[in-house]
């Protein structure tokens, strides 16, 4: 007989037992927003009318909203209060000058750039280095990261290290760059084919996991040798930074924002969607850390798409808010607390059996749901349709990092099979509890257990580029 784990999950002895594992909050709650559980007939219908794309739900039709961690996340008292100081001057605000000391102290780069997220951040820096024809390589390129490329003409080539593809490895920097296959690319394209090389910190398709800063070195002195500039995507780099501290030899005793200067230190230039470790709502950077030329090319797309360069498409008071959700965002305690959420949830999921990738990485748990549905081939998206299928059964929003999430072969129209099969359940900042993980956990154990009745999905409509977000999918009814 299956059970479900919902009444019996742990006890308290046990509980009290694992507390001391994980770091409690650096906070307490002051205000809170109330959520709706609705009933499976109700989430049915609501997924139905979304064209069974988790995208076009209604936030209140959903329970916990594991869907991103960007832009998700609760503000401090003192973001808030920041706010309010915000200086909504056109040009040469107060609040970008105080944006602009934040990030010296923090960086040390010459130039950086306010813009609305990390896809703008990407949108005007990138036709600067890419030119069409040419590949981009990157130990993983995020989906608007490929769709930015691909926008300039040119192709994204992965390069992650092979550990990455196997869930159970134990391996502590899964992101990583693959040093030995970058080299090979180099030399197989030919060096004037790369335009760029992007480090993702942390690795987010590859499950949200640390590169270590051998890594970032090695990659920086590959570039340097090719003379090809490297671009770090920086949308979790606190993350990565205390992943380096607490499990790379000799970065032990070292703070979090020495480590973060020295990751920074080898790079020519950063994309940053702050809607992560900046811990606002809307917000992104472009850094450059000191080509004149290159800052020109960027300021020149700037204007015209986001505006003049002192607000970069936000308000005066999201420029406050994110000064300050940067100096949070780097304070060691809130980071282990919050990586440490995912470790309990990564924990739960082990005790129950549900397969998913390990070690537990930043900001999201990734199940791995080729092992779960090995009936669902890849073209019928295994991850969507775990990720669906959970939706239905408990109100838990997830999405795919899998075959659905990559765009068409752009030569040949063809479905791409991605390395990975992983639904992705993000946490919010600062925004749910533990009892809201031992629900998401027991959830996906039980659904474990009527894995055979889960049906893929068909694509009926489709965007040209970043299709996931708004496509149109039916079920493929199990044979
Ligand atoms: C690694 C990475 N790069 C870039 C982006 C794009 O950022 P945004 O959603 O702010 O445009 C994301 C968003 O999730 C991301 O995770």
């Amino acid at each position: 007989m299956v059970t479900s784990c919902h009444s019996s999950f742990v006890t308290v002895t046990e509980r009290e037992t694992k507390m001391a594992v994980y770091m409690p909050e650096p906070y307490r709650i002051k205000m809170v927003e109330p959520l709706r559980m609705t009933t499976r007939k109700e989430r049915e219908a609501a997924i139905q009318k979304a064209h069974y794309n988790l995208f076009g739900l209604r936030s209140e039709d959903v329970y916990i909203d594991m869907l991103t961690d960007s832009g998700t996340g609760a503000m401090s008292d003192r973001q808030w209060a920041a706010m309010m100081m915000g200086d909504e001057s056109y040009a040469g605000s107060r609040s970008y000058y105080r944006l602009m000391e934040v990030l010296d102290e923090l960086f040390g780069w010459r130039y950086f750039q306010p813009v609305h997220q990390g896809r703008a951040a990407e949108k005007v820096l990138f036709p600067n280095l890419l030119k069409p024809g040419q590949i981009s390589i990157s130990n993983m390129h995020f989906d608007t990261t490929s769709g930015h490329v691909m926008l300039c003409g040119a192709r994204p080539v992965n390069c992650v290290v092979k550990e990455a593809l196997d869930s159970v490895s134990p391996y502590p920097f899964k992101g990583n760059m693959d040093i030995a296959k970058l080299r090979e690319l180099i030399e197989s394209y030919g060096r004037d084919k790369v335009g760029m090389i992007v480090i993702t910190i942390t690795n987010n398709s590859a499950g949200g996991q640390p590169v270590s800063l051998q890594n970032i070195r090695e990659t920086a002195d590959v570039a340097k040798e090719y003379e090809i500039p490297l671009v770090i995507d920086a949308a979790r780099f606190a993350e990565n930074a205390l992943f380096i501290k607490e499990r790379e030899a000799g970065q032990e005793n070292r703070t979090v924002r020495q480590i973060i200067k020295d990751m920074f230190a080898v790079a020519d230039a950063f994309t940053m969607s702050a809607k992560k470790d900046g811990i606002v709502n809307m917000g992104g950077l472009v850094a450059v850390r000191e080509d004149e030329q290159l800052m020109e090319g960027v300021r020149s797309n700037v204007v015209p798409n986001e505006g003049f360069l002192s607000y970069g498409g936000l308000a005066g008071r999201d420029l406050e808010a994110l000064s300050q959700g940067l100096l949070e965002g780097v304070d060691e305690a809130f980071l282990k607390s919050y990586t440490g959420q995912t470790k309990y949830l990564v924990d739960r999921l082990v005790e129950l059996n549900v397969p998913c990738q390990q070690p537990a990485g930043g900001h999201a748990v990734f199940i791995d749901a080729r092992q779960i549905l090995p009936h669902i081939p890849y073209d019928h998206f295994p991850a969507h349709a775990f990720s669906v299928a959970l939706y239905q059964a408990s109100g838990i929003r997830g999405c795919d990092v899998g075959s659905f999430m990559l765009d068409p072969d752009p030569e040949t129209g063809e479905q791409v099979e991605s390395a990975m099969e992983f639904a992705r359940f993000c946490i919010p900042r600062r925004t749910y509890t533990q009892s809201h993980l031992d629900y998401v956990a027991c959830s996906m154990h039980d659904l474990l257990q009527k894995a055979s009745t889960i049906n893929g999905f068909r694509i009926v409509r489709q965007a040209k580029v970043l299709r996931h977000f708004t496509a149109q999918l039916e079920p493929v009814p199990l044979l």
